[in-house]
């Protein structure tokens, strides 16, 4: 099969299946993700399909969604892969990519990286540039209201030290996440593309949160 036609029929399965996806990680933060890797990629000597492929099923089966089961996503993939008969090389370099997104999959427990590769470089470039800029800011307070937290408290300072479970409980409100999270991004980029992009993005949120504290305390 030709690449565009493979490219076609995982955008459709993918489709389909987000059908029901929360907004943050909806069919939309695919095609955005999607549209920033192929972006990156052409900067970049790496292989098309794998990068398209890997975009497209990075979020198949979010671990959120099956109880924690961290297979679900790469085999959902891997068997969508093989039923349009995508070649093996192809289906274990995707599988790898989907399996090391995160950056808590990508160490091992000795804290060495498990996988790595150009094209995986490039996706996890792409994934957070959606957690940047506009959109990045619209995602946050989406999330935020979906936790019911408050969008700022001048009395509840960012907290750096806090554990993945600690973050998840944690009720702050919803300005504390850029400065826990977002605005370190630009610095964990992998290319210099993305690098590039995540600048923009970064020094849009700051102007974000200059005007969100004029406003906040009344002087604009
Ligand atoms: P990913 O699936 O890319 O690892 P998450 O599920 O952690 O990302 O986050 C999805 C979106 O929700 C991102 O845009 C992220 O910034 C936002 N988000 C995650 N945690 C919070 C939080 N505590 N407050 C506000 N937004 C959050
Ligand atoms: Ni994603």
């Amino acid at each position: 099969m030709k690449e565009p036609e493979t490219i076609t029929k995982t955008i459709a399965f993918v489709k389909e299946t987000l059908k029901e996806a929360e907004g943050g990680h909806d069919w939309f933060h695919i095609q955005r993700v999607y549209k920033n890797a192929k972006q990156i990629a052409k900067d970049e000597d790496v292989d098309s399909l794998v990068v398209s492929l890997g975009a497209l099923l990075h979020d198949i089966a979010d671990a959120k969604f099956h109880d924690g089961d961290e297979s679900v996503g790469p085999d959902i993939a891997q068997a969508f892969l093989k039923s349009i008969a995508v070649d093996d090389k192809t289906i274990t370099h995707v599988v790898n990519i989907i399996n090391n997104i995160s950056f808590k999959n990508s160490l091992s427990k000795d804290g060495k990286t498990k996988f790595k590769s150009k094209e995986l470089q490039i996706i996890q470039d792409a994934d957070r540039l959606d957690a940047l800029g506009a959109i990045g800011v619209a995602r946050a307070f989406n999330y935020g209201g979906f936790k019911n937290r408050e969008l700022y408290n001048p009395d509840i300072a960012p907290n750096l030290n806090m554990t993945k479970e600690e973050y998840k409980k944690s009720k702050a409100p919803t300005i504390n996440h850029f400065y826990e999270k977002l605005l370190l991004l630009k610095d964990k980029m992998n290319t210099p593309m993305g690098t590039k992009m995540a600048e923009e993005r970064h020094d849009f949120m700051l102007n974000y949160l200059e005007q969100f504290y004029r406003e906040w305390n009344g002087e604009s």
